[in-house]
């Protein structure tokens, strides 16, 4: 599959809104109907007033920096900063910076190579896969999916877990039909039996991970033989999958790729056992099975003025992007693979305090 101007199939319809080049993304695919093209990625600098909120970080961590819970753009190593960093000036002997060179030249190349040789051996893609490198953000593949594997008077089916899902669902509904096989209420995930996927589905699309809600799933949904599609944006490379059940997997970059994941289940575990031990102070409005290791979210129900609080104190402690999404509210942590357990402790220690100090 080959997304991206002047790889549309033959015929298709323009994308009714198109999103600016600049968010990257990877896309895993069956064989192509198109040969893949690795087109130059433009670089969008998402500047962010974060630092403001956080004026001088007490969290003991290196150059001063802050444990930042954003769902993304997410934390990232410090090594891999420091990394880019004395690469910017001369990228191994090149005499240029990665944004300097050409985008067909060898030395861009082998940087891509890498990047594909390592992505192929951490999620151990099968050769008959293809992986891409593509512009847009996950939302690009909203459209492109239903664009490129389906027509017009075809069905495609979506299970609607949460925001992206229902997102992604919306948007099909411009190039096909879609079959909301299954709604979940944002908590939990419908029961398998109770879903009604259609017999003739182009394919099955679902999201692994709901990043707003905070609903995983854990394992690949059983859809009988039909293609599956994954977006999963934010929990990709925080566990091992099964590539080969997958028609697709797809997932912006921005969250938890490049990181090596260690010590996830006991990051998401330290916050829902703060949560658990407040004695009500707090509630995670997910169901247990199937809470996210990824995006803790998580409210204080018996006096909602009080979250501002603790998002304008645990700011000013040097922890920061604890505001849950505008279209839900409470709290929310994201605590990807970069995200040292440092922060997650610190965080589960202040949650704590500020349940003693308000507690009635
Ligand atoms: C699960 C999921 N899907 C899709 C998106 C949209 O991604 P992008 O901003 O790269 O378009 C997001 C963004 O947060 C997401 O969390």
């Amino acid at each position: 599959m080959c997304i991206g101007s002047g790889c549309r199939p033959p015929g298709a319809p323009r994308p009714a809104r198109r999103r600016s080049p600049g968010r990257r993304q990877f896309a895993v695919t069956q064989p192509a109907r198109t040969s893949p093209s690795v087109a130059p990625c433009s670089l969008q600098l998402a500047v962010r007033a974060v630092a403001a909120e956080a004026a001088s970080s007490t969290t003991g961590q290196p150059h001063g920096r802050v444990f930042n819970f954003s769902a993304g753009p997410a934390v990232l190593p410090v090594e891999v900063l420091e990394q880019a960093q004395a690469d910017l000036l001369n990228w191994r002997g090149s005499g240029m910076s990665v944004m300097e060179m050409s985008h067909r030249g060898k030395e861009f190349q082998s940087i891509i190579d890498a990047a594909e040789a390592d992505l192929r051996a951490l999620l151990s893609i099968p050769d008959n896969y293809h992986v891409l490198f593509m512009q847009g953000g996950a939302s690009t593949q909203f459209s492109a999916i239903p664009l490129n594997l389906a027509g017009e008077g075809d069905t495609v089916d979506y299970i609607v877990t949460g925001s992206w899902s229902k997102k992604a669902a919306s948007e099909a509904k411009k190039y096909c039909k879609v079959n909301v096989a299954a709604t979940g209420d944002n908590k939990s995930i419908p029961a398998r039996d109770s879903w009604n996927l259609s017999a003739d589905a182009k394919y099955v699309h679902y999201c692994d991970n709901e990043t707003i809600q905070g609903v995983e799933f854990k394992g690949a949904p059983d859809v009988g033989g039909k293609v599956l599609i994954a977006d999963m944006s934010s929990n990709f490379l925080s566990k091992p999958v099964d590539v080969s059940k997958y028609g697709i997997i797809y997932a912006g970059a921005q969250k938890n790729i490049g990181p090596a994941g260690v010590t996830i289940v006991i990051k998401a575990k330290v916050l829902y056992d703060a949560i658990a031990g407040s004695n009500g102070f707090y509630n995670s409005p997910v169901d247990p099975a199937v809470r996210s290791l990824m995006n803790v979210p998580f409210t204080i129900p018996s006096n909602p003025d009080l979250e501002k609080e603790f998002i304008a104190q645990a700011a000013k402690q040097g922890m920061i992007q604890l505001k849950g999404h505008r279209s839900v509210g409470g709290m929310r942590a994201s605590i990807y693979n970069s995200m040292p357990l440092d922060g997650v402790q610190q965080l589960a220690a202040f949650m704590q305090k500020f349940a003693a100090q308000h507690a009635k």
